[in-house]
Parts: structure tokens; C-alpha cells; sequence
């Protein structure tokens, strides 16, 4: 009788690897060795919903870690101009400018990324964060609603990764590209009905797997990252008290998240630090994922 598992050869046509060699690094190595790998110094980063919380502080974030430029894309104009005026004073070594685009709209986002490369020569790190939700039944949703945040969270990202994607390739030097994606793209939330907000990020998990699978090449790497409950105003409100007290109690950690909490993941994800990461996603989430 043969074997259920035919016993396998393996072919060994190269010499095997130099035994391993440990080297030594002094003190001042180790430092900027430490430095560089968290470093985005020079780099130029647009930044999409950068009106709203979370991108206003990821946007600090890139600058804080040597981000030379950084534009924020939000159709909200009246914040998006203050955030701005408030980066450049902040922050006086980066140039910081907003423009004033909604990310549904592929032309105006392709001139936006255009102008950047005229200007300051490519795009190195798109970090998007523009999004939308609203709470409805599904059985009560109309087609309207859904379209609108599909539209936004999923058609948007796609429409922004790709302009910024055919940008980087022209350039030749790769770049970095953060979707933000959601708890809510692993599993339905509870107790608000979102089916299509749950779905939007759910194909947004699905579009970085795809995107970096294709843009790999080009050296371009593509990851979301999945916030938990933060504490922005899309989780504002006295109407959403007895929600909030739900969330808290089925997070591990007994909080909402803070506006700047995403920030570690981001730099990481931008920087080298995160060079041989493509295709994944990060979950911020103080662990209310990892229940069931
Ligand atoms: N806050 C949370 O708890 C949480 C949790 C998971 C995921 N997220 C996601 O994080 C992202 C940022 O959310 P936030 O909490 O900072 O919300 P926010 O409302 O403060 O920010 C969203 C920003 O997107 C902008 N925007 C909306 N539609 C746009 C469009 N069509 N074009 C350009 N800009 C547009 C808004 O003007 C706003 O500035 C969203 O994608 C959201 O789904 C948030």
C-alpha cells in the first residue's frame, strides 16, 4: 500500500547562507538607528478628512516625525483652512496647506495630487481619513444613504489611493498609503444598525489586500488601520449616552480612545519602520475586537 503522503525531495541548487555573523553598533549608531527608523523626514503627505479629529491629529503627528509638507483634503473648507493656519504655527519647519475637495469627486482629487507634484516634486504618504456614518435600520435605509456612505468610504479611499498610486509610480520612489478602515469592517456593531457604513469598511479591508497585491511592485505599500471607539464627533452626543456606556463596557481596556491614540500606527505604518509591511491592517480598538 503507498504512502497517503509521497515522501518529498527538496533540491538545494544554491550554497547555503554565510553562518550569521553578530555585528556591534556603538552608542551614537544605536541612537540614530532608533531616530531614523520612526523618521519622515522630507517626505510630502496628503491627508484626507484632516478637517476631522482624528486626521487633524495624525496630520500633527506626520509633522511632529519631520513630514516636510502636508496637505489636508476635506470638503469641509472653514475647519480645513483653521486646521491648516494652526499646523503652519505649530509647526513652522513643515508647510502646511489645505485644499478644499471632496474625495468622490476623482477629478478634483487628481488635480489636488497634481499640484503636489508640481510643487514639491511627488507624494510620498497618503493617510485618508475621510469618512461618513449615519445610523438607520436596514429596513428603512434608502438607496440614497447607502450610496452615500459607500460612496465616500470605499469609492473615496479607492479614488484617492489611485491618484496618489499613479503619482508614486511616476516618481519611481514608492510612498506609503493608510486607509482607515474600522472595527465595524470586521464585525457588525453593537447596538447601532450601519449596515452600510459596516460594509464600507469592510471593503476597504478588502481593497488594501488587493491594492498592495498589485502595487508591490511599484514599491508602494498599502494597510489600514481599524479605530475602535474614538472619541470624535461621529461618537458625540447626549443621544448617544446609553451607546457610549455599551462600548465602554465591552472594551478590555474601559475607554474610548483617544483623538490621538491612531498616531503610533500611523507613523509606523508610514515610515520605515513599517518597510516590509503591505497588505494588513491595525486594529486600535482598546481590544473590544478580540471579544466575541
Ligand atoms: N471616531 C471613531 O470612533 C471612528 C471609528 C472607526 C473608524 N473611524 C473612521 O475614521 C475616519 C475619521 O473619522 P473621525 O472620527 O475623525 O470623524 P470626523 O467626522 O471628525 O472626520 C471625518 C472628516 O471627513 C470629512 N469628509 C466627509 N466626507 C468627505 C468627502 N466626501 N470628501 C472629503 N472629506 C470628507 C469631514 O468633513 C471630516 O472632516 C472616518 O473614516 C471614520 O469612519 C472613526
Amino acid at each position: 500500500m503507498s504512502a497517503p503522503v509521497p515522501k518529498m525531495e527538496f533540491a538545494r541548487p544554491t550554497a547555503p547562507p554565510p553562518p550569521f555573523q553578530p555585528q556591534d553598533k556603538d552608542t551614537g549608531e544605536r541612537e540614530s538607528a532608533a531616530s531614523a527608523r520612526f523618521s519622515l523626514k522630507g517626505k510630502v503627505a496628503i491627508v484626507t478628512g484632516g478637517s476631522g479629529g482624528l486626521g487633524l491629529e495624525a496630520s500633527r503627528a506626520l509633522l511632529e516625525h519631520g513630514v516636510a509638507v502636508i496637505v489636508i483634503l476635506d470638503v469641509n473648507a472653514i475647519v480645513g483652512e483653521a486646521v491648516a493656519e494652526i499646523l503652519r504655527k505649530n509647526y513652522p519647519t513643515g508647510t502646511a496647506t489645505f485644499v478644499a475637495a471632496d474625495v468622490t469627486n476623482a477629478e478634483a482629487v487628481t488635480t489636488a495630487v497634481n499640484a503636489m507634484v508640481m510643487l514639491w516634486g511627488g507624494v510620498d504618504i497618503l493617510v485618508a481619513f475621510a469618512g461618513v456614518v449615519k445610523c438607520e435600520d436596514a429596513l428603512d435605509m434608502s438607496q440614497a444613504a447607502w450610496k452615500r456612505v459607500l460612496g465616500v468610504n470605499l469609492t473615496g479611499s479607492f479614488i484617492c489611493a489611485q491618484a496618489v498610486a499613479k503619482a508614486m509610480e511616476t516618481g519611481g520612489r514608492g510612498g506609503s498609503i493608510v486607509l482607515t478602515a474600522s472595527i465595524s469592517g470586521h464585525a457588525a456593531n453593537f447596538p447601532q444598525p450601519q449596515v452600510n457604513y459596516n460594509v464600507s469598511k469592510a471593503g476597504v479591508l478588502m481593497m488594501v489586500k488587493s491594492l498592495a497585491a498589485e502595487w508591490g511592485r511599484y514599491g508602494i505599500r498599502v494597510n489600514s488601520i481599524s479605530p475602535g471607539y474614538m472619541n470624535t464627533v461621529l461618537n458625540e452626543g447626549d443621544g448617544l449616552n446609553d451607546h457610549r456606556k455599551i462600548w465602554i463596557e465591552r472594551t478590555p481596556l474601559g475607554r474610548i480612545g483617544g483623538i490621538d491614540e491612531l498616531n503610533g500606527a500611523v507613523i509606523l505604518l508610514c515610515s520605515d519602520a513599517g518597510k516590509f509591511i503591505t497588505g494588513t491592517d491595525i486594529k486600535v480598538d482598546g481590544g473590544i475586537s478580540a471579544l466575541v
